[in-house]
């Protein structure tokens, strides 16, 4: 394994009892208040009253930004940026999921800088300082409760990227599992196998891992692909659901993929692509992608990891050419996706053509030509796996 540097100083508050404690962490960090939230689900689930309790209690007065869209865009953070100058706001809270969660981290640095939040994406500028942010989950998906990226979406350009720096972890990130019985079947479908990619996509590695890494990703994944239907079949499970949130929050805040030598993720930039041009959810395009781009990536040098998947993950017969373990591996996945989550299977029919896929890999491979993960993928390459999809 590589060296490493690993830290994370999200303070988690986990359970509902502990949720009690929002009103006072957030006072901690001044009286003026920015909440952000989505397209109305706080609102309908009662969610929004009861923050609103809490932060009245204790004497924070609150300004407030709704409306971010899933594959947040670029322009309300703009606004939500101006508001946060315009009213001296202290601290942002966060309430809802990854795309909230992403915005703020945007408008927390946007809110420090004169110049505008785009060009921390567009010319890769680290954040140096940010506004504290405090975020209430709503949704087990992304990890970004407990890491310190955000990906924000160019609607006027069709880029899709991260702004990424240590001043934008959450100071303190509330999970709260019962606020997520009300997400939808297919937004738990799709956060489900977002969890698993953020695993797998460094479980497919051609170096040497480690084992306690291995064992510990192996669990999670299987932590997703059992409690994953009986979030379906009972949204308001909750062992399913702290499950699920728990594993949501360590499958992304940088253990998984400490020092290990992972292959690095191949299915996110590819995926980022297809949610900047379409606005497609972000998990049900990995899981799209996923087993397109396990066959593609298939070859003598690679097999080895496919069997361990299979045999450890799926339980596939151990005592079969290691070429047939592959197959069956790919083909539990595919089931696992398309069957047990009943995510679509292919961009057919999300109404995707082949029309962009040309100028999405070139996105995807960046500025270094390629994308560097389990196998180096060129842009012809990710033109294949996108064609593979349809
Ligand atoms: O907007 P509202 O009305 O709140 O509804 C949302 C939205 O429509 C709904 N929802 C969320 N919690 C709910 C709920 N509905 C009812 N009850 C609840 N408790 O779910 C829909 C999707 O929400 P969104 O926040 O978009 O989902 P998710 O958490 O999957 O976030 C996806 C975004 O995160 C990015 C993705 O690219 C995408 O833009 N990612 C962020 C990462 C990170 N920061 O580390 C890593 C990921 O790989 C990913 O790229
Ligand atoms: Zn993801």
């Amino acid at each position: 394994m590589s060296d490493f540097r690993w830290s994370n100083p999200v303070t988690v508050y986990f359970g509902p009892e502990q949720f009690k404690e929002l009103g006072k962490v957030v006072a901690s960090y001044g009286k003026r208040c920015l909440m952000t939230y989505g397209g109305g689900s706080v609102k309908r689930t009662g969610l929004y009253d009861k923050v609103m309790g809490y932060l009245k209690e204790e004497d924070v007065t609150v300004f407030e930004k709704g409306g971010v869209e899933p594959n947040p865009k670029i322009s309300h953070i703009r606004e939500a940026v101006a508001m946060c100058k315009e009213n001296d706001i202290d601290v942002l809270l966060a309430v809802g999921g990854g795309s909230t969660i992403d915005a703020t981290k945007c408008i927390a640095a946007g809110a420090c800088v004169d110049f505008d939040p785009w060009e921390f994406i567009a010319k890769h500028i680290v954040p140096e300082k940010a506004l504290p942010i405090v975020v209430v989950l709503t949704a087990a998906a992304t990890g970004s409760e407990m890491n310190s990226g955000g990906v924000i979406s160019n609607e006027f350009t069709n880029d899709k990227a991260s702004v990424r720096g240590p001043v934008l972890y959450p100071k303190a990130s509330f999970l709260n599992p019962e606020l997520t019985y009300t997400v939808p079947r297919s937004q738990t479908a799709a956060g489900s196998f977002d969890i698993m990619c953020h695993i797998l996509e460094g479980w497919f590695t051609t170096k040497p891992p480690m084992d306690m890494l291995d064992e510990i990703q192996k669990v999670v994944i299987k932590t997703v692909i059992k409690y994953a239907p009986v979030a379906l079949e009972k949204p308001d499970d909750l062992e399913a659901r702290e499950n699920l949130m728990w594993a949501s929050s360590w499958a992304m805040n940088g253990f998984m993929s400490s020092g290990f030598g992972g292959g690095g993720p191949s299915n996110h930039p590819m995926e980022h692509q297809l949610s900047a041009y379409y606005d497609i959810t972000h998990g049900v395009g990995l899981a799209i992608l996923f087993p397109r781009w396990l066959r593609y990536c298939l070859n003598d040098e690679t097999l080895f990891r496919y069997v361990t998947y299979g045999v450890d993950i799926w339980g596939v017969d151990p005592n079969q050419d290691p070429h047939d373990i592959a197959e069956q591996a790919i083909e539990k996945t595919e089931e696992f996706c398309f069957k047990t989550l009943g995510i679509p299977s292919t961009l057919t029919e999300l109404g995707i053509n082949e029309e962009h896929f040309q100028e999405m890999a070139d996105k995807a491979c960046g500025p270094r030509g390629a994308i560097n993960g389990f196998i180096r993928l060129e842009p012809k390459d990710v033109v294949e796996i996108y064609k593979m999809c349809l």
